[in-house]
């Protein structure tokens, strides 16, 4: 074993491939301190800048006062507290459906979705690029997986022609690398048409898009309750930790007794919970942080315009500027970090090959002046993008 794990870790390392984790010695924030020097940080998925909100650190302070530190047990033997329920509730009455059920992630929720609720007669239909969890769930999962070309709806009809017992299409709302929306309308009428169930992971939908930061659904005007599974994550925009499922209440049940990465995990501590239902208030209190966001979003999009950077087409808090190979992508964000800005590379096998990026992220908090110092420094790197 030990000669095999040495060869791929120097296949990776060879590849330019290896991944190296940051170590912040300060709190999520738009400034970081990692290694004693201090960054402007574009890279965090903090996108209203939620995490270092001074109402979410008083919600832990008093909350943990009250439930302690840990939640000691999973929630069908005694982790399920009251402030777990009141989120469920909160969560159901924003989104607008009949119940919502916690996940301790993000990654477990699509897993827990997708391995629990179909079996060998049902056909899971996901785009290319969704993310990994859903992949992961899918490949896990009884159901038989097809996947079809990246927002590309005659591909994604296709695969609907096959004859089962449901077919369920599975899409990100937003997609995690590339910042690009799903095109929710068009899915839903095919989904509608076929006969089909729809699921939407809104990672990076919630708590941003739409008027009130509902979601993907809001901002395209969409009703909720024509979505069967919309599955959310609390550890983004709502700066918080954890996800949730919301759907019918058959649904929700179904998860409880069936999904696995819920049945068999410790809870959410408590005051995860208390901090997420805080999160879920600022979200409704304080629309000027949504407001802010899109102005640095098109300040963002303006100034890189202006210097002809190659961004990808998105709209959201996701501007990834592609660089395709991995060697360049590291050689520019490490450009960037010599000038105080963190801005990760992103590469395979987390995006498909030669098509490593630098995936910017915009939040609430950045300022104008951050945002130029970005542009500046991306500009003076532009001779390594092809
Ligand atoms: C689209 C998407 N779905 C699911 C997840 C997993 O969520 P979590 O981090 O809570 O596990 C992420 C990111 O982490 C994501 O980007």
């Amino acid at each position: 074993m030990w000669n095999k794990l040495e060869s791929r870790l120097k296949q990776r390392q060879a590849q330019d491939l290896i991944r190296q984790r940051l170590t912040l010695e300060s709190g999520q924030d738009t400034e970081v301190s990692v290694n004693a020097t201090h960054y402007v940080n574009f890279s965090s998925n903090d996108y209203l800048g939620l995490a270092s909100h001074p109402k979410m650190a008083e919600t832990m302070i008093s909350a943990v006062k009250r439930y302690g530190p840990g939640s000691g047990a999973s929630h069908l033997v005694v982790g399920h507290s009251k402030e777990h329920n009141l989120l469920e509730e909160e969560l159901a009455e924003f989104v607008g459906t009949e119940r919502a059920v916690l996940f301790s992630s993000g990654f477990m929720a699509n897993y827990g979705v997708l391995t629990s609720l179909f079996d060998r007669k049902d056909l899971l239909v996901q785009d290319k690029l969704n993310h990994a969890s859903l992949i992961d769930g899918g490949r896990a999962s009884e159901a038989k997986m097809l996947r079809y070309a990246h927002n590309d709806l005659n591909s994604l009809q296709r695969q609907l022609k096959h004859q089962v017992d449901t077919k369920i299409i599975v899409t990100d709302g937003v997609f995690s690398m590339d910042g690009d929306l799903a095109p929710l309308p068009e899915i839903l009428s095919l989904a509608e048409s076929s006969q089909s169930q729809l699921m939407v992971d809104d990672a990076h939908g919630f708590g941003v898009l739409g008027e009130s930061g509902k979601g993907s659904l809001e901002y395209f005007e969409l009703e909720q309750g024509r979505v069967d599974i919309y599955m959310a994550t609390l550890g983004k925009a709502i700066g918080g930790y954890g996800a949730f499922v919301a759907g019918k209440s058959t649904l929700i049940e179904a998860l409880i007794q069936f999904a696995r990465s819920y049945i068999y995990t410790t809870a959410i501590p408590p005051v995860v919970a208390a901090v997420n239902r805080e999160g879920l208030r600022l979200v409704q209190s304080e629309p000027e942080l949504r407001q802010n966001l899109q102005d640095n979003i098109q300040y963002f999009k303006q100034l890189a315009e202006e210097a002809r950077l190659p961004l990808m087409p998105s709209d959201t808090a996701i501007q990834p500027l592609m660089v395709k190979k991995s060697d360049a992508a590291i050689r520019i964000s490490q450009s960037l970090r010599d000038r105080g800005l963190l801005v990760v590379a992103i590469r395979p096998p987390t995006v498909p090959e030669n098509t490593a990026r630098l995936r910017i992220t915009l939040t609430a908090n950045h300022t104008k002046a951050h945002i130029e110092q970005l542009i500046e420094a991306i500009k003076d790197n532009i001779q390594v993008i092809p």
